[in-house]
């Protein structure tokens, strides 16, 4: 059943070039240059109305609406505005019918996701669930449904989910630039290119899982450790630093690298593990100077970049470890892999339950 993995958490890692292909598929026009989803009941003049779009989830799939936030703002520059949904409800959001409600959840039975989704259509929006399970709760109550098709997910940390969740947000990013016309074609045909290429960068981040091992073993001594990154890197740090504290119980915090200066640096001390995330070329600059400021406090940074940015980075980190280069937007749907193979190989080196980390619950049904 874990076909020939050691746990369920590695055999998920594993599928992942299968769940981004299976998730695509049937997504695409033929000549993939725009994207149909055709089982969306919305129409182009709904679409059009939208005026907000709030993101509602738990734990990953709230990490993965971290960068949905970005994606949609980006393709389709409608704003949004993402929320856990244990504090949605309390907080009176501003639901109005032409707010598009999204939640995202991998079981569609997440007691507070839940809760949301009827929240937002008691106030009159429309929403739209973002599962993996066909026929859960949310997939039933909500009034469209994007299924991710990831396939089951038995490890309580989740991994294949959050990646087919990002798959999911690009394509409806993309939907909505689409139908409102503010992004060219030939940027759209751009970004399905791009991401056609996904899985074969994800396979190959997969076949260097030895590299990531040996990191993980040292990382694994620590009780303490940041991630820094800025923009999505930063969303994904965030994914990150949860993954490795659910499974491996080390401490760790993720900062907006920018932000540190006002607080967190004074945590910074010898030998303290930081894992830096620098993909967005935009900001390269940026996160290498804060890298230089917890370097200079004594932390050993291990930085991920892209292929191809290693020469010059090298220079300011002490490991390095290098991703296939995609798009900028695309990136989290690479840039998380290490993160779940570091989490996953700390986890084993601690002598942990990996695929039933303590008091946690795969389903949480409870608010
Ligand atoms: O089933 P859901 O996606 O609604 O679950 C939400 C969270 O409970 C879940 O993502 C949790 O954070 C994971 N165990 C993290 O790996």
């Amino acid at each position: 059943e874990k076909a020939g993995y050691d746990h369920f958490m590695m055999k998920e890692i594993h599928e992942q070039p299968k769940a981004y292909r299976d998730t695509m598929m049937g997504r695409v026009a033929e000549d993939g240059r725009s994207v149909q989803l055709n089982e969306l009941s919305m129409t182009a003049e709904y679409v059009k109305d939208i005026r907000k779009i709030h993101i509602v989830a738990c734990g990953t799939a709230y990490h993965a609406g971290l960068v949905g936030k970005t994606i949609i703002e980006t393709l389709a520059r409608i704003p949004v505005e993402t929320d856990v949904a244990s504090e949605y409800r309390y907080r009176s959001p501003i639901i109005t019918p032409d707010t598009l409600v999204i939640v995202v959840s991998q079981s569609g039975e997440t007691a507070d996701t839940l809760a949301a989704l009827r929240e937002a259509k008691r106030n009159g929006a429309r929403v739209l669930a973002i599962t993996n399970v066909v026929g859960s709760s949310i997939a039933r109550e909500a009034d469209d449904v994007l299924i991710t098709s990831a396939g089951p997910e038995i490890a309580v940390a989740s991994t294949k989910a959050y990646t087919t969740q990002l798959i999911i947000f690009y394509l409806f990013g993309l939907y909505l630039a689409q139908t409102l016309g503010t992004k060219e074609q030939s940027e759209i045909a751009d970004v399905l290119g791009a991401m056609q290429k996904l899985p074969e960068q994800v396979q190959s981040v997969l076949d260097q899982k030895a590299v990531l091992r040996q990191i993980a073993e040292s990382i694994s001594k620590h009780d303490n450790l940041f991630f820094i990154g800025r923009g999505v890197d930063y969303a994904v740090s965030q994914e990150g630093s949860l993954k490795l504290k659910e499974i491996s119980y080390i401490h760790s915090e993720a900062y907006a690298a920018g932000e540190l200066k006002h607080g967190t640096l004074a945590l910074i001390e010898e030998g303290i593990p930081v894992i830096a995330l620098v993909t967005q070329e935009e900001l390269y600059e940026k996160t290498l100077s804060n890298i230089k400021e917890v370097k200079a406090r004594g932390a050993h940074v291990l930085g991920i970049v892209n292929a191809g940015a290693e020469t010059e980075a090298a220079k300011s980190v002490d490991e390095l470890f290098a991703i296939p280069k995609t798009l900028p937007l695309l990136s989290p749907a690479v840039s998380v892999i290490p993160m779940q193979l570091i989490s996953y190989y700390a986890s084993l080196a601690r002598g942990n339950d990996v695929d039933k980390p303590r008091n946690l619950a795969k389903s949480v049904t409870v608010e």
